[in-house]
């Protein structure tokens, strides 16, 4: 059977941000897990805000590439930052962006109902960005119809959070991230 293939994206493209590390910790679990992971960076693919003028006006071309890559891998990792209890700006934009490709034509079946979605976030707070997270799931649940797994992976004190290698130090947060890890790839293997 060909490896699962899991998609990861960093809500921030901040210069040493938390989430980025999160996301290239996550990749690691993933590899180590027998899956192919590929994380990737935002800073590559800039898009204006979305309304629906400039939508009709056409997708950007860094649009219908992400749309591409979120209908052909079969599980999504999202880490976001949290600003004033929300997801980043950067996040929910991509978000609303990739859910206008076809979308009355596939689009978001393809994009967000296939995909399995997996959650975390990494913040300097004591919860880690929980607040932003229970956004994110509602945001990927009710708004584009995308199955979220239970488990999240919220880590606190991010300045602290990351060791020399960029793997998390608590044993706790770790053990959270390997829940995420686990759940998400049993359920786009039952999917399979
Ligand atoms: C506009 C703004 C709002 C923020 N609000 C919150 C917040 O509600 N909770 C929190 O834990 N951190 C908050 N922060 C701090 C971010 O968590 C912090 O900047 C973090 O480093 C962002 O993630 P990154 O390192 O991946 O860029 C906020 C930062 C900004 C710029």
């Amino acid at each position: 059977m060909a490896l699962p293939r899991i998609l990861l994206v960093s809500g921030s493209t901040r210069e040493g941000s938390f989430n980025e590390s999160l996301v290239n910790a996550t990749a690691r679990k993933f590899g180590a897990a027998g899956a192919e992971a590929l994380p990737i960076s935002l800073r590559n693919y800039p898009m204006p805000f979305c309304d629906q003028g400039v939508a009709e006006a056409g997708i950007p071309d860094s649009v219908n590439a992400l749309h591409a890559l979120f209908a052909t891998h079969d599980g999504i990792f999202l880490a976001t930052p949290e600003y004033n209890a929300f997801p980043s700006p950067l996040l929910l934009n991509m978000i609303d962006w990739i859910s206008r490709v076809r979308h009355y034509e596939g689009g978001m079946i393809e994009a967000f109902e296939r995909p399995v979605y997996a959650i975390g976030a990494a913040s300097p707070s004591p919860i880690g960005g929980y607040r932003a997270l229970m956004m994110l799931r509602q945001k990927l649940a009710l708004g584009v119809g995308a199955t979220v797994v239970p488990a999240m992976a919220a880590v606190p004190a991010a300045y602290q959070a990351f060791d020399g290698q960029g793997d998390l130090v608590n044993e706790q947060d770790a053990g959270h991230l390997d829940k995420v890890v686990c759940q998400l790839l049993d359920a786009v293997t039952q999917r399979v």
